[in-house]
């Protein structure tokens, strides 16, 4: 392979692990697993990217107990036979030259919903008429997502405990099951967020109340997780960087706790924003092209820590683009590599010369597909 000379193609190293370059498939729910094993679904749709030529591929979010689930379809991680499913994805992704990662989650007051071809909202007679039956959620207090959506238990703090365990549970099994890199999710409304954001969190015990209060929960689980993973693997955390709601989470309230997770060894800040208030990830946050890109810049140079970007990052143009301008460490494209698996081929020969981007990809493919566009000078494949 000759050496890139995009910033995409530029490798990346943190602790003991070596990224090839800087695209990250983002997390992304498949809601297609049952009673949260890992099957081939998984396996050909996560390892299509490592094949595809990513730095880094997420797993969708598994959960680290069944009540944490958002469907019945998601992934879990609460039982060695969970982690024994995965361990095959994580070989092959890594046998591609990618780095198998991994969600871990809680969904909060935000489980026990439909899945989103089946209406995206609290389960209902329909699901139930299915065979899917409603559980009772749980969540930092007792407010649910909105009017008709399931009232959440609110934890006491044996449960908290529990769960925080739980949390340090799953980064065990997921080291195990042959993962690199873990990402703690904090973001899109689910249990961490809630207690995080003012707006559904309304404790007046040490998880609630003044700021430090409200980021107990997620600093006690990045530090019980940190103790547990090894120390060379990389730990990221997901963040709404904002709620978008007023009186909601503020960028502000972001670079103080990715401060914090920096002190207790999280490694990368994940930027998304949003997910309090509905279904929806980023309601109240206005959508275009990079929306969310100024706030992994914001926390990469106040809080100086390494930020993934994520959110319609569509062209490789606009990811180099990003990284050039000193926006982020990584990029995450998660729509885009649906629409499109090869995105990363596609940006190979979008950003670097000819030689080089074939030898980006698989070999497999591109011995084949550089002889064709040799032979037909007018198509790059
Ligand atoms: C099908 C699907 C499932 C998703 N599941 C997750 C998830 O498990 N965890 C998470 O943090 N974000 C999840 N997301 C959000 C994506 O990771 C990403 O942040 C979002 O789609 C914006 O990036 P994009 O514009 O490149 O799609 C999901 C998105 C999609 C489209």
């Amino acid at each position: 392979m000759t050496s890139a000379r995009s910033r995409l193609f530029q490798p990346l190293t943190i602790r003991g692990l070596t990224l090839r370059n800087r695209v990250v498939i983002s997390p992304m729910c498949q809601y297609s697993a049952k009673d949260g094993m890992a099957d081939a679904w998984h396996l050909v749709h996560l390892g299509q990217f490592a094949i595809a030529g990513a730095g880094l591929v997420f797993s969708e979010a598994a959960a680290v107990e069944a009540r944490g689930r958002i469907t019945h379809g998601d992934l879990g991680i609460w039982s060695d036979a969970h982690a024994a499913a995965l361990k095959p994805v994580a070989a092959f992704i890594a046998a591609q030259g990618a780095a198998p990662g991994i969600q871990i989650a809680h969904a909060g007051r935000k489980a026990s919903m439909q899945r989103p071809w089946h209406g995206n909202g609290p389960m209902n007679d329909a699901d139930i008429a299915r065979g899917e039956r409603p559980w009772q959620v749980v969540a930092a207090s007792s407010v649910p997502v909105a009017e008709g959506w399931l009232m959440p238990h609110e934890l006491r703090l044996d449960e908290i405990a529990a769960i925080r365990q739980a949390f340090a549970d799953a980064a065990k099994r997921a080291d195990a099951a042959g993962f690199e890199v873990l990402e703690l999710h904090g973001a899109h409304g689910y249990l961490t967020h809630t207690f995080l954001s003012p707006i559904s969190n309304r404790r007046n015990d040490a998880y609630g109340g003044e700021r430090a209060g409200r980021m107990r929960f997620a600093l006690e689980t990045a530090e019980a997780v940190r103790a547990v993973w090894p120390e060379r693997k990389p730990l990221f955390f997901r963040i709404s960087s904002v709620d978008g709601i007023e009186g909601g989470w503020e960028i502000e309230d972001s670079l103080a706790l990715a401060g914090e997770l920096k002190a207790r060894g999280v490694d990368v800040i994940d930027c998304s924003s949003g997910g309090i208030g509905g279904p929806a990830t980023a309601a109240g946050v206005p959508r275009g092209p990079g929306f969310q890109l100024p706030y992994a810049e914001r926390l990469r140079r106040d809080a100086g820590v390494m930020t993934q970007a994520v959110g319609l990052i569509l062209t490789p143009e606009q990811a180099e683009a990003a990284l050039a301008a000193g926006q982020a460490d990584l990029v995450a494209i998660a729509r885009e590599a649906l629409f499109d698996p090869h995105w990363v081929g596609r940006a190979a020969l979008a950003l670097e010369d000819e030689e080089t981007a074939w030898s980006l990809w698989p070999k497999q493919y591109g011995w084949w597909l550089e002889r064709r566009a040799k032979a037909m000078p007018r198509r790059s494949a």
